[in-house]
């Protein structure tokens, strides 16, 4: 009985131990991979920004943001902040993105731009977005 007892807690403390080694993994996992950011004191410029996203978007999401059809427009309710924050860009940029909201299949990564770069993009997409009358404080209905 005692030996039984031994051994039942044996097993609790070994499973407790699994599950508390798979939970920290998975944590893990999505802590080794933080957003991209931009260096403290980053001021953005979205006149940069839009010379990037010339460079390096339009072709897709259009030269004026409103979608080609490789590509959905930036200047769309789905894109507000609240919606796709700037860590959504980060993220998009540096891993490409899965086809969900749309059917123009997924996006490439986009090499050749460093977080900063990321964050001059950002500025110059929620300046165009503010321009044409989004609501920028939208709550994420999608
Ligand atoms: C080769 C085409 C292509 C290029 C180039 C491209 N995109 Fe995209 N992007 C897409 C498509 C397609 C989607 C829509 C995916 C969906 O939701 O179905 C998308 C979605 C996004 C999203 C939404 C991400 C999400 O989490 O849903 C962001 C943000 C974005 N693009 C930003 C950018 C920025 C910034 C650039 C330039 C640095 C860029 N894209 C260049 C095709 C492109």
């Amino acid at each position: 009985m005692h030996r039984e007892y031994l051994a039942m807690n044996d097993l609790q403390r070994a499973l407790r131990a699994i599950v508390f080694w798979a939970v920290l993994a998975a944590a893990g996992g999505a802590l080794a991979q933080p957003a991209p950011a931009p260096a403290p004191g980053f001021f953005p410029n979205s006149a940069k920004g839009g010379r990037l996203y010339q460079e390096k978007c339009a072709s897709c999401h259009g030269k004026d943001l409103r979608g080609t059809p490789q590509g959905p427009p930036q200047i769309h309710v789905y894109y507000v902040p609240n919606h796709h924050g700037d860590a959504a860009y980060q993220i998009a940029v540096r891993n490409g993105v899965r086809q969900h909201h749309w059917r123009f299949g997924d996006m490439p990564p986009v090499p050749g731009l460093t977080p900063e770069d990321v964050g001059h993009i950002i500025a110059f997409v929620r300046r165009e977005q503010k321009k044409a009358g989004l609501d920028m404080n939208a709550a994420m209905r999608h």
